[in-house]
């Protein structure tokens, strides 16, 4: 039977479908043989729920790969890989009946303290956009719908239902609108998620501008808008901003609103039928899939999908630092493995992405089967809220003296779960206390120490310059603990690179003043100058900088050259150079590239993430690298015209390692577009003179007016004298002319803008 349209349906059947049947569930009509179709979590994993239902991870799933939360995951810089793992997921989601992942998650993370950082990509939305693309294109390859999400400016737990997100223009769009803008652009999500939040005091829920305006005028995007649960404030005036699906069912309260607002006149039907459509549409596109697999047969290979989370998570690891090579370790050392979290793996985040594991490894287990020498464990620390001084005190002390008969030792430290989870923020970025003073007391008896970190949002680390290695394991899903013995015998060379700044101090970080803002309100006050640019921009020292990852081996970079590409509305920067491996070990390097733009006539950050390239070389190899940097991501967002405009001028382009370790820089001019802006009487004096019509009929009168009697041109005192009334209203001239009538001359400046 051919799909329903919405003028096949009553009122009230196509009120039923804008709001679920349960938790999970859209609505079916059997009328029509509209089926129900399952929208379920994500991101990292697949949370289905068969008993109970709630958005917290509080009733249990069915058994799933945990995949590395996105925090690790876009600390691999690798696209091709975040395909690959949405691919998995898909899969399962589809042996499981599931039509639609309640994932990727890009929101911006602009403070530290987020409780949710774990689930999202980056403090950038370039890196944010290109990996939250990739998932989308790997769930959808298999048929099987993304949420992207959460649709917009999400980007704080505190209050998160009413809070409003008040926040400029230009760090709106630039900030944390563009990785969304891309992901749709490029990968067309069967759906997006509006978030709980108000932005400028409108509810995302109910927010015209935002769900149709933005997303679907000017992005193009043709899916469905789907409600976080229990995001609806207003029903029908989310249906009418273009909120297509509420979740979770309201028990037919909003749909009976949505009728009699029908009946009333309050509600146009054509909005109703065009949701109702794009819900039929969604049910469609979901049942063809569920068909063509039923066909194909596909199942899940459990194995095959813990493999790949196992490599997904080797590729994630970042090597902070690596004095003198301590790592990879030697197999036949003896190795004190230290910390609770080395026995019970800290590995996902908590809330409604909590994924039931098909299986779980301990790094502990991993270092034992790998290591060819003795290898002796101690808790170190208690993650129990309860322990006493007296038991941490004691755990300490049997760790420090197995650490002082070992060759080296290896710390498991990170945050305990309940310290970061979605629905609360954190109130600072430290390290339990006892698992500080365990490093110093370790390293007192035995400086060969590697620590090891198990956290969903960044925490401070003050023994950074104590001990010899550090890496970051941020949260690995469940074969993280295989990966990081890989990755500590040197079966896998480390070449995750940081997607968010690691600061010396959370008072140094760009939010701190306006986190988590009053009486439901909280002020973006960083503006643009989120994560390092904010850095960047006040200079200020960090622990570790944005980009940042080691390696087991070295690159060096050659000449960068940049080739301006000038196809108008598109185009953008072609970037080249050669790579090295300098170093004796196979490895891959994520390839930066930032870009400045030192002249440029508005505010800008000092400099931008424009572009990444990843290349794997041996020991020896070269390779030349090239990329393209595209015009939307060297544009800014022009609040005058309120469009996206590529400036034009000379272009600074530096590729590095990080974004404070610059290999090799090159210049580019691009020719861009001069934005021109009507004149009004209210223009200033300069902007008549930069106007490429108007000025030099405003420069030829002023000179007439200045120079000096047979002079063609005006003085430097005179030209000081312009500088100094640059801002001068046009309309305001008289005043320093004696009172004259200007009014004949402002016409024929007015009129010269026209020409
Ligand atoms: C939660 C989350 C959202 C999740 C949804 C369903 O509150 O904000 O990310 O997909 O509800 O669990």
């Amino acid at each position: 039977m051919a799909t329903p349209q919405p003028a096949d349906l009553t009122l009230e059947e196509k009120a039923s479908l804008t709001s679920g049947s349960s938790f999970w569930l859209t609505e079916p009509i059997e009328r029509v043989d509209v089926p129900a179709i399952m929208l379920t979590d994500g991101p990292h994993g697949l949370r289905k729920q068969e008993e109970g239902a709630d958005h917290l991870g509080l009733s249990q799933s069915v058994p799933a790969t945990c995949f590395p939360p996105a925090v690790a995951l876009g600390s691999s810089w690798d696209t091709e890989l975040a395909e690959r793992v949405g691919a998995a997921i898909a899969r399962e989601a589809a042996a499981h009946g599931v039509s639609v992942v309640l994932g990727p998650g890009i929101n911006i993370k602009r403070s530290l303290l987020c409780g949710r950082n774990f689930e999202y990509v980056s403090e950038d939305p370039h890196v944010s956009g290109r990996v939250g693309a990739a998932l989308v294109r790997g769930l959808q390859s298999e048929g099987i719908g993304s949420s992207l999400k959460h649709f917009a400016a999400n980007n704080q737990e505190h209050d998160r239902m009413r809070v409003s997100s008040d926040v400029d223009p230009r760090p709106l769009r630039e900030i944390y609108l563009r990785a969304f803008e891309h992901v749709v652009r490029t990968a067309q999500p069967w759906t997006v998620m509006c978030s709980y939040n108000r932005i400028n005091g409108v509810y995302a829920s109910e927010d015209p501008w935002l769900l149709t305006e933005v997303l679907r005028e000017e992005w193009g995007f043709e899916g469905l808008v789907v409600s976080d649960w229990g995001a609806v404030n207003d029903r029908v005036r989310g249906l009418a901003a273009g909120l297509d699906l509420e979740m979770p069912s309201s028990g037919g309260r909003t749909d009976a609103q949505i009728v009699r607002a029908v009946r009333a006149g309050e509600l146009d039907e054509g909005v109703l039928d065009q949701a109702a459509g794009r819900v039929l549409r969604l049910i469609d596109r979901a049942t063809a899939s569920q068909e063509g697999r039923a066909a194909s047969g596909a199942g899940v290979d459990v194995d095959a999908h813990h493999a790949l989370a196992r490599e997904a998570a080797g590729s994630c690891v970042v090597l902070l630092q690596n004095d003198g090579d301590l790592l990879p370790l030697d197999r036949s050392a003896s190795i004190a493995v230290i910390g609770e979290f080395a026995r019970t793996p800290r590995f996902q985040g908590a809330g409604s992405s909590v994924i039931n594991p098909t299986r779980l490894d301990a790094a502990l287990d991993s270092i034992v089967a790998t290591a060819a020498g003795d290898v002796a464990y101690a808790p170190g620390f208690s993650i129990d809220p309860a322990a006493t001084e007296a038991e941490q005190a004691t755990l300490a002390a049997e760790a420090v003296e197995l650490a002082a008969r070992s060759q080296v030792a290896v710390l498991f430290l990170g945050l305990p779960g309940p310290l970061e989870s979605e629905g609360f923020d954190r109130t600072d970025i430290d390290l339990p206390a006892e698992q500080v003073r365990l490093v110093d007391a370790v390293r007192a008896v035995n400086p060969r120490v590697v620590v090891v970190l198990a956290n969903g949002g960044v925490v401070a680390l003050p023994f950074a310059a104590d001990v010899p290695a550090i890496l970051e394991g941020w949260l690995l899903g469940q074969a993280g603990g295989g990966a990081v013995a890989d990755v500590l015998f040197g079966d896998v060379t480390p070449s995750g690179k940081l997607t968010e700044t690691i600061p010396l101090r959370l008072e140094d970080s760009p939010a701190y003043l306006d986190f988590p803002g009053d009486f439901s309100h909280v002020r973006y006050g960083e503006g643009l100058f989120v994560g390092y640019r904010w850095y960047d921009a006040r200079s200020i020292r960090v622990a570790f900088p944005f980009g940042h990852g080691l390696s087991y081996t070295t690159f060096a970079y050659g000449d960068l050259t940049a080739q301006a590409v000038e196809v108008p509305g598109e185009g953008g920067i072609e970037v080249s150079l050669d790579v090295t491996n300098t170093g004796s070990r196979r490895g891959r390097e994520v390839v930066q590239f930032y870009v400045a733009v030192p002249e440029s006539g508005v505010q800008r950050p000092v400099r931008e993430l424009a572009g990444f390239a990843a290349v794997t070389l041996d020991p020896g190899e070269t390779r030349t690298v090239t990329t393209r940097l595209e015009r939307a991501d060297l544009a800014y967002w022009d609040v005058r015209v309120g469009r996206w405009v590529l400036e034009p001028g000379r272009y600074v382009v530096e590729a590095g390692a990080s974004s404070r370790d610059l290999r090799s820089r090159a210049r580019v001019d691009l020719a861009g577009e001069e934005v021109v802006i009507a004149l009004t009487p209210e223009s200033s004096l300069g902007e008549a003179l930069r106007h490429p019509s108007a000025g030099p009929v405003m420069r030829a009168a002023l000179t007439q007016m200045l120079a000096a009697p047979g002079e063609e041109t005006l003085s430097e005192d005179a030209e000081e004298v312009l500088r100094m009334i640059d801002s001068l209203p046009l309309n305001r001239l008289g005043v320093f002319a004696g009172g004259a009538d200007i009014g004949p001359f402002l016409e024929t400046i007015l009129a010269a803008a026209e020409a």
